[in-house]
């Protein structure tokens, strides 16, 4: 993964760091505030020998005080001192866990030792820091001291004594919580990335071009209006959703240029990946440019033609099929130009069947000649099959696949299927596109789909394939 990568993987999954960072920094609160505070109170000793008086004899005795200096720290660290340290201050521990809370350090190359001694209270801290220091100076008095009761070789001052401290040394608050925010920024960026590789939605059109193996015909950003509105009016709307249509109408028309493809399913793995919405708005698009177009709810499970477009529903395919009204009884006026539409009708016992009827076909073909276009809106095809008898009596599907949503495998499912039944794969559409970065006229949305490539390819593959 480069730079670049690891940038657009942030960006994208910024959520999920912000997230870890927070939860990592409040449990480093969390753990400052459950600590138990302790204070660190601190004397300096001094260690000096008693040495000569010419250069080699005083640079011999300072040898000594350096060496001597690193066995007084470990005394300072043992039992023994702690212990009279304890007796000293008649104080209610033992002498191990005194000596725990003890910490002497010689300084390299110098004749001092850092003593510093942590405690629950700041006083004690610095009594027994004192008082340590104190039991230091006697005995090393005792030990260097030579037997006849000459003046002993060396010995130890207390050099700075100590104070009460007024801040706790821990919880180290501020450190804590920066190591929390860092740990939750590393942490974070990790699962980030986890998530980014285990992640297998499509979100852009190469992604879909390589699961699909067809073309991209449209793009379709998101736009929370057509949520209240499915239907654009065409006349007066030029935002990018409205573009992203007229663009895909060109892209039918290109598909095929002595026959392009007329009686036309839309359809796609799941529910909810906008293939109703986009039903209407090919069909709109199509008519826009003066061509006379039939719209049909084809999904008779779920139908939602007749409750987007205001119509109604209780008339439609189902009853045409079933022979209980006919076509033109059916077909209803839309209010918009050039657009009729056939809702499903009643929910029928066997969808599947009806559609896969021979009435069915002989109404297709029928509608196929009164109409310059037939837009089919299906079921799902994960779902159900009636996507793919509709599709395998089109003259081609246009498969939606919904923008970080819809699974590289499901595709590849539904791609099969529609292979299975030797439906005509026209191209795929990524629909709802989250609009964040990128802005409407972004390279993303509309840079590729001007050029003819895809729609070419797809006339080649159409030309080649034997089986039509
Ligand atoms: N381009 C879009 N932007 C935002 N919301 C959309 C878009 N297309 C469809 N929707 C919404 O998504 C939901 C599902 O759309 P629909 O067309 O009914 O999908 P399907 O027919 O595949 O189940 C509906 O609430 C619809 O309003
Ligand atoms: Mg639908």
């Amino acid at each position: 993964m480069e730079l670049h990568d690891f940038l657009k993987v942030i960006r994208t999954r910024w959520a999920t760091v912000l997230a870890t960072t927070l939860v990592t920094a409040l449990a480093a609160v969390a753990y400052s505030l459950l600590q138990t505070p302790l204070y660190e109170a601190s004397t300096r000793l001094f260690v000096s020998t008693v040495g000569g008086t010419s250069a080699s004899e005083l640079y011999s005795g300072n040898r000594l005080s350096q060496e001597r200096v690193l066995s007084y720290a470990q005394l300072l660290m043992g039992e023994t001192l702690a212990q009279r340290t304890i007796d000293r201050l008649n104080l209610d521990m033992d002498a191990r866990t005194l000596s725990e809370a003890i910490t002497a350090k010689a300084k390299p190359d110098t004749v001092l030792i850092d003593v510093s001694v942590l405690d629950t209270s700041p006083v004690r801290a610095r009594d027994i820091a004192n008082a340590l220091s104190e039991e230091l100076v006697v005995m090393v008095r005792e030990l260097e001291t030579p037997a006849q009761g000459a003046a002993p070789d060396a010995r130890v001052v207390v050099e700075q004594r100590a104070t009460v401290p007024p801040e706790p040394e821990v919880p180290k608050k501020k450190r804590n919580l920066a190591v929390g925010i860092l740990l939750g920024g590393i942490l974070g960026a990790g699962l980030a990335i986890l998530r980014d590789i285990l992640d297998n939605t499509v979100k852009d059109r190469v992604q879909l071009e390589k699961v699909t193996g067809s073309g991209v015909v449209g793009v379709v950003p998101y736009d929370k209006g057509r949520r209240e509105n499915p239907a654009i009016v065409f006349e007066s709307d030029n935002s990018p959703t409205a573009e992203s249509f007229r663009k895909l109408r060109t892209n039918l028309q290109f598909l095929s240029v002595d026959s392009p493809p007329r009686l036309i399913v839309i359809t796609s793995s799941v529910p909810n990946e906008s293939k109703s919405t986009t039903a209407i708005n090919i069909a709109l698009a199509l008519a826009e440019a003066d061509h006379n177009v039939l719209l049909i709810d084809g999904d008779m499970r779920r139908p939602s033609l007749a409750r987007y477009l205001d119509m109604v529903g209780s008339v439609g395919l189902s009853t045409v099929l079933s022979g209980s009204a006919s076509l033109d009884d059916a077909t209803q006026e839309s209010k918009f130009p050039r657009l009729k539409v056939l809702a499903s009708g009643p929910t029928p016992p066997n969808p599947s069947e009806l559609l896969g009827s021979r009435a069915a076909k002989k109404v297709l073909d029928e509608l196929r000649d009164r109409y310059d276009y037939v837009i089919i809106d299906t079921s799902p095809l994960l779902a159900v099959t009636d996507g793919a008898i509709l599709a395998a009596e089109s003259d081609g599907a246009i498969l939606l696949v919904r923008a970080g949503d819809t699974k590289r495998d499901q595709i590849a499912h539904s791609i099969g299927i529609l292979n299975d039944v030797g439906a005509t794969i026209l191209g795929s559409v990524l629909s709802m596109v989250p609009n964040k970065r990128s802005g409407p006229y972004s390279y993303d949305y509309y840079g590729r789909t001007y050029g003819d490539r895809l729609p070419a390819d797809a006339l080649d593959r159409r030309a080649t394939d034997p089986s039509r």
